[in-house]
């Protein structure tokens, strides 16, 4: 191999080899075989499933994964967290030098900082890339980030490649993984709480209606929303506790569990007793999204007594 640095231009991108045949690895090889300016290899473990993808895109499916790296400039890892470990001892050794390895996985900070270290002896640009949004909606075309010394080289790859690919600056491997984690509290929880609103609205026929009055969320860019609810939540905790804790009342007469109702209690009640605790901010803080928000976490930091331990009945007087 010639030892040249490990900084080959976007352009040198030839060859690209996709691992895993599902959803991700799918929609990235329709995308990527239509191009006419380089080669996809589809590859994965060898199962039915995973052939019968590549058939669908007019490929054959290689399960040598060794082989199906060694002439790759990009290498997409989109098979499962789990496999990752796996997938990375398979192709060390085998790949081109300066080649980026780039793992697309849902894998935690810790599984994906432990499969660059796997590939630590191999002369590759190993990054982190995170999924942020569902591929069955946004196809090839999905929002990812990516992370790492390599991610600008990798974005700037991926752009050329027609994919939609952010890098975080000055970012390490783990931190997409980190910034996704984050992003999936907003949203699997706003799922979670969809879940506990619609049942509610489905117990007592109010469905449709109620997807109605969601409508109206999408007459406001989403940032605003985000901006105006930090903004807010400071100043009206306490008032929105008691609405909560309404809510729940109805969820049970509704002879329906509180799930996701209680948690949203549980963080009014801690915000609302912080408050108290620590005195209220000044209203330059108290009012700006971003300064509230540095507030709170600095209370959180200092540590305080274990949190829901607030008696919803004070809430329940003032509805
Ligand atoms: N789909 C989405 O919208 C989305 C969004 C964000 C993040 N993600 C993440 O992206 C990754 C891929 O998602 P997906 O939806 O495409 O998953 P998927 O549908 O489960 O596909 C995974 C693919 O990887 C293959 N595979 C599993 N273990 C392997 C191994 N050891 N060696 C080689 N190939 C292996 C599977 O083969 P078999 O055919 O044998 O099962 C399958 O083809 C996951 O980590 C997922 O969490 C997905």
């Amino acid at each position: 191999m010639p030892d040249t640095p490990l900084d080959a231009p976007a352009a040198s991108c030839k060859v690209v080899t996709i691992i895993g045949m599902g959803e991700v690895g799918t929609a990235l090889g329709r995308s990527l075989l239509a191009r006419t300016d380089m080669s996809t290899i589809l590859c994965s473990r060898p199962s039915e499933a995973s052939r019968e993808a590549a058939a669908a895109l007019g490929r054959e499916l290689e399960t040598d994964l060794a082989r199906a790296v060694a002439e790759a400039d990009l290498v997409l890892v989109c098979a499962t967290a789990k496999a990752l470990d796996g997938i990375c001892g398979q192709i060390s050794g085998h790949l081109r030098r300066d080649a980026i390895v780039a793992d697309l996985t849902a894998s935690t900070p810790a599984q994906v900082t432990a499969a660059e270290t796997r590939l630590a002896d191999d002369p590759v640009r190993f990054v982190d890339v995170a999924i942020m949004g569902a591929v069955s909606i946004g196809h090839a075309q999905t929002p990812m980030v990516c992370s790492g010394a390599h991610a600008a080289a990798l974005a700037e790859m991926a752009g050329g490649l027609g994919l939609n690919m952010r890098a975080m600056a000055e970012s390490r491997v783990g931190d997409a993984s980190r910034l996704k984690l984050a992003r999936s509290v907003f949203a699997k929880g706003m799922e979670a709480l969809l879940l506990e609103s619609a049942l509610a609205a489905e117990a007592f026929g109010f469905w449709d209606e109620l997807q109605l009055q969601f409508e109206n969320f999408d007459k406001t860019p989403m940032r605003e929303h985000l901006d105006m609810y930090l903004r807010t939540h400071l100043r009206h905790a306490e008032r929105r506790h008691v609405e909560m804790v309404a809510s729940e009342t109805q969820l049970r007469e509704a002879g329906l569990p509180s799930l996701t109702t209680a948690a949203a209690i549980t963080r009014y009640a801690r915000t609302v007793d912080l408050l108290a605790e620590r005195g209220k901010p000044p209203d330059e803080i108290r009012d700006h999204g971003r300064r509230a928000l540095g507030w709170l976490l600095e209370q959180e930091r200092q540590g305080r007594g274990p949190a829901g331990d607030r008696p919803r009945e004070d809430a329940d007087e003032d509805v």
